[in-house]
């Protein structure tokens, strides 16, 4: 029996001195220390020994017990030493090293210029108003005295909502920013003065100067008649191309026509970047056209209900990227569209 707890003890004790981690050793404190480890069965046995031979087994057995569990005990601590003794140097942080710096990305600069505008218009007193991106037939051409069959529906390639489940008739994604001078009136009486910033649509191939898609923003200014004249207007729009484009710039007023202004006006400036000399971005003519306006003519006036004769004011359009492009010297509005980084990143 000596023997064989000496047995179990030895090879107890290698294989415990070679366990790798804790679960292995749990494993071996049962396999040695549990109810049905050798060693126990062995204990069992003593009482068929004679008195002396129990206490001298008996002593020997807890003693082999005693190193075994000795034995778990030391091995256990040298393994946690192992993975976990060197914790502090390998977790620990330099609270001042310098951090990975992260790529911030900034505003698109068509809605830079958006911004910059609204904050203008803002600043004279115009209310920004949202506009839709689809619209109905009425809001986009009827009300605004564009009947059908009329020649100036030409002017605007339409994209029709087809199949549309809507009880509202012969849907499209407007054309131009205009019907939210019909919304507007719709719901609001003179005086006010707004201006509109939307997404526009026309059913165009694209080139350096056209996209299917692109910005506008839309300006409507109403008060009862004589109260505004093509005077305000043009000063109106000094004020603005002087605070966009940050210098002192002429307005010309050239005769044009749209169904729904009565004089219609195309609007230019003299070239930002030349002052007029003649450069690549006015195509060396020092003007560069900019934008479509006029007084509201009457009968828009009518559509929405107004009284004849009771109200005057003007309204104006102009293409947001056409703006921009002006103001930044680019040359091919798709470069908006590209998602090019290379492009954005310069703004
Ligand atoms: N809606 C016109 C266009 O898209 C621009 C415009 C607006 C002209 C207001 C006159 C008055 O071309």
């Amino acid at each position: 029996m000596k023997t064989k707890i000496k047995q179990i003890k030895n090879l107890a004790l290698k294989e415990i001195g070679e366990a790798k981690n804790l679960t292995d050793l749990e494993c071996l404190k049962v396999k040695y220390l549990g109810r049905k480890s050798e060693l126990t069965v062995v204990l069992r046995r003593l009482k068929d020994l004679s008195e002396d031979k129990k206490k001298e087994v008996g002593e020997m057995a807890n003693k082999a017990r005693k190193e075994i569990e000795e034995g778990i005990k030391n091995q256990e601590l040298r393994i946690k030493e192992l993975e976990f003794g060197d914790i502090e140097s390998r977790e620990k942080i330099d609270i001042t090293y310098p951090g990975a710096k992260i790529k911030k990305g900034h505003l698109h600069p068509l809605t830079q210029v958006r911004y910059e505008i609204e904050d203008i218009f803002k600043s004279m007193g115009f209310l920004v108003v949202e506009s839709r991106e689809v619209e109905d037939e009425f809001h986009n051409f009827d009300a605004l005295n564009i009947p059908k069959n009329h020649p100036a529906r030409d002017m605007w390639d339409t994209f029709w909502i087809k199949n549309s489940k809507s009880k509202i008739p012969n849907l499209l994604l407007q054309t131009h920013t205009s019907p939210m001078q019909i919304r507007h009136m719709e719901k609001n009486k003179p005086p006010f003065k707004i201006i509109v910033p939307g997404k526009v649509f026309r059913y165009e191939a694209s080139d350096a100067t056209h996209e299917s898609n692109f910005y506008q923003v839309e300006g409507l200014m109403v008060d009862e008649s004589g109260k505004v004249t093509v005077a305000n207007f043009k000063s109106v729009m000094a004020d603005f191309m002087r605070s966009l484009f940050k210098k002192e710039v002429k307005i010309r007023l050239r005769p044009s026509y749209f169904p729904f202004v009565e004089p219609g006006f195309e609007i230019d400036v003299s070239c930002p970047y030349c002052d007029g000399a003649g450069c690549r971005i006015c195509k060396r003519t020092g003007w560069i056209e900019i934008l479509g306006a006029g007084m509201v003519n009457q009968k828009v006036f009518a559509s929405v209900g107004f009284p004849e004769d009771k109200y005057e004011g003007f309204a104006f359009g102009f293409g947001l990227d056409r703006i921009a492009m002006v103001k930044y010297g680019i040359d091919d509005i798709r470069l908006f569209y590209s998602g090019d980084l290379r492009f954005l990143e310069q703004f």
